[in-house]
């Protein structure tokens, strides 16, 4: 398999994590998870973007200078990936001296390949985008993001010759996996097509950020600064270490559809300009919403994640987040909604299948359950795509795809004990033999949906193979039929998802 490489956008620092970002870091570590299951040499970074002028005037208003904050608040950053049990690689800070110097490097290639020239922008800014803005990008004067009047600036700035790379860029388009969903290619396309303006890579009279070398009165323009921690993370996560040969351009960057812009044009002319290969892929989702608008800061209705996890656990919430909304769309979130699929899909159809499952061989057969299987049964036969599917499902990142294929299984054991009603079978020892298929197909199907979920909910895969008194092993080659062999001293499972009283408020 060939290496992947999988990225989310790196926060900013001017206020504490949300669900919001929470969605996409779950996201790319569950595919990042995936690869490794398979074989691939897999690096997942996330971090966060420290040199944004919102950031700087938080920090004032603070009375702290931006470096001071900024190192006050990466605290909470860098602990989302862990309480989210996320198994990124490494996490970047833009204040890290090796980013530092490589966009420097960065901004120099491109300087001396002939893509910058000074000039005057006069014309306005978002600070909550951190972007140019033209009167086209406004509705009724605001910023329809954030619903605020952007900025009149007038400065002598570095431009980058963006309009110079319109063919390359359309060329990049004609690979119709480039960027998907394919209709967020089209948007993007279009941008292209109505008519590229170069932009600033640098800002004027700002001292947070970093130097543009050949005119330190000047720093970067805090995207020219921030896409390029995609390829400067490679070269420094590991000391003595070059991971640029090794991870690009296999890399797969997620995003949601604010930042396209910025990722599907600029970042690949900036790569092209300073003499890298462009991102192999990129993938906009939508904005996980609640009460139908984003969440975000600035609209003040916050769903900590924190505290999701504290209520619910680590797995539930991210069970909920490729599972609510397609992967891909916008969708509505409620706090209802993690309730009620803890509950009924996790508690009921997982978490009962595993106690029913080992409390009938605790007591149909003393916990040893024998190797009964059924190649040609229905289990079998449900569960033999189970693995090619689920993958192809995957590297098309369709994360919510990827997992109704696995709960169809799920759902299919359930079944499985109904039909087969292995209480009554207990009961005549002329059918001991059609008890033990049936005990055999449902512990060797939950072993099998174990370590197909186990990028989804690593703990609750380990437990689930740990309940079942099987190897712990994940390779995706144990996403198979029959590989459980005799097995002893299996105990009835504690719950995996105990009750939970009422949804919290
Ligand atoms: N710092 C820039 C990105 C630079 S990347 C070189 C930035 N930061 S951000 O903190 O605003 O993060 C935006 C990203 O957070 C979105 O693109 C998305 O990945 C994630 N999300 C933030 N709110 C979200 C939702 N409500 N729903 C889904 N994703 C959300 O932009």
């Amino acid at each position: 398999m060939e290496p992947f490489y999988v990225t989310t956008p790196i926060y900013y620092v001017n206020s504490t994590p949300h669900i919001g970002h929470a969605y996409t870091t779950i996201a790319a570590d569950i595919l990042a998870r995936n690869q490794r299951q398979r074989g691939a040499k897999a690096f997942f970074l996330t971090g966060v973007d420290e040199h944004a002028a919102k950031v700087a005037r938080v920090a004032a208003e603070q009375g702290l200078s931006p470096q001071a904050y900024a190192d006050q608040i990466a605290v909470v950053w860098r602990d989302l990936p862990e309480r989210l049990n996320a198994s990124n690689d490494f996490f970047i800070r833009t204040s890290d001296p090796e980013h530092k110097q490589f966009v420097q490097g960065f901004l120099q290639r491109l300087f001396d390949n002939g893509h910058i020239y000074q000039d005057v922008y006069s014309g306005l800014y978002c600070v909550g985008c951190e972007a140019f803005k033209t009167e086209a990008d406004l509705v009724d004067g605001k910023c329809p993001e954030h619903d605020r009047e952007p900025e009149w600036i007038e400065e002598r700035n570095w431009f980058f010759r963006l309009a110079s790379f319109e063919q390359e860029l359309l060329q990049l388009y004609e690979r119709d996996d480039f960027v998907l969903p394919g209709f967020r290619a089209n948007e993007a396309r279009s941008f292209i097509e109505g008519g590229l303006q170069d932009f600033s890579i640098s800002r004027a009279g700002q001292t947070w950020g970093i130097p543009i070398p050949w005119d330190t009165d000047s720093v970067a323009y805090v995207w020219a600064d921030a896409l390029v921690n995609y390829v400067s993370a490679l070269a420094y996560a590991r000391p003595g270490q070059d991971l640029i040969p090794t991870f690009w351009p296999q890399v797969r960057h997620l995003l949601a559809k604010d930042i396209l812009r910025f990722h599907c044009v600029y970042w690949p002319a900036l790569l092209l300009g300073a003499g890298y290969e462009p991102p192999r892929q990129l993938f906009v989702h939508g904005y996980l919403l609640l009460d139908d608008r984003k969440i975000s800061k600035s609209l003040g209705n916050v769903v900590d994640p924190l505290d999701l996890i504290d209520v619910y656990g680590v797995d539930p919430v991210r069970f909920w987040c490729a599972r609510a909304v397609s992967f891909g769309q916008d969708g509505a979130a409620s706090i209802l909604g993690i309730h009620e699929r803890y509950e009924r899909e996790l508690g009921n159809d997982l978490g009962n299948l595993l106690s029913r499952t080992t409390a009938m061989v605790a007591r149909y057969r003393g916990g040893t359950l024998r190797a009964s299987p059924s190649p040609d049964g229905s289990i079998a036969n449900a569960i033999r795509p189970l693995a090619s599917d689920v993958a192809a499902s995957l590297d098309e990142f369709d994360l919510t795809g990827a997992l109704e294929r696995i709960w169809e299984v799920v759902r299919i054991l359930n079944r499985e004990v109904e039909i087969t009603a292995p209480w009554q079978l207990a009961k005549d020892p002329l059918l001991a033999d059609d008890l033990d298929r049936v005990l055999y197909d449902l512990v060797d199907g939950l072993r099998a949906v174990a370590v197909a979920l186990a990028a989804y909910i690593p703990t609750t895969a380990d437990a689930i193979l740990a309940a079942l008194r099987q190897p712990t092993g994940i390779e995706w080659a144990n996403v198979a039929y029959g590989l459980t062999a005799e097995t002893h001293a299996i105990e009835p499972a504690t719950p995996l998802f105990p009750r939970l009283d009422a949804p919290v408020e």
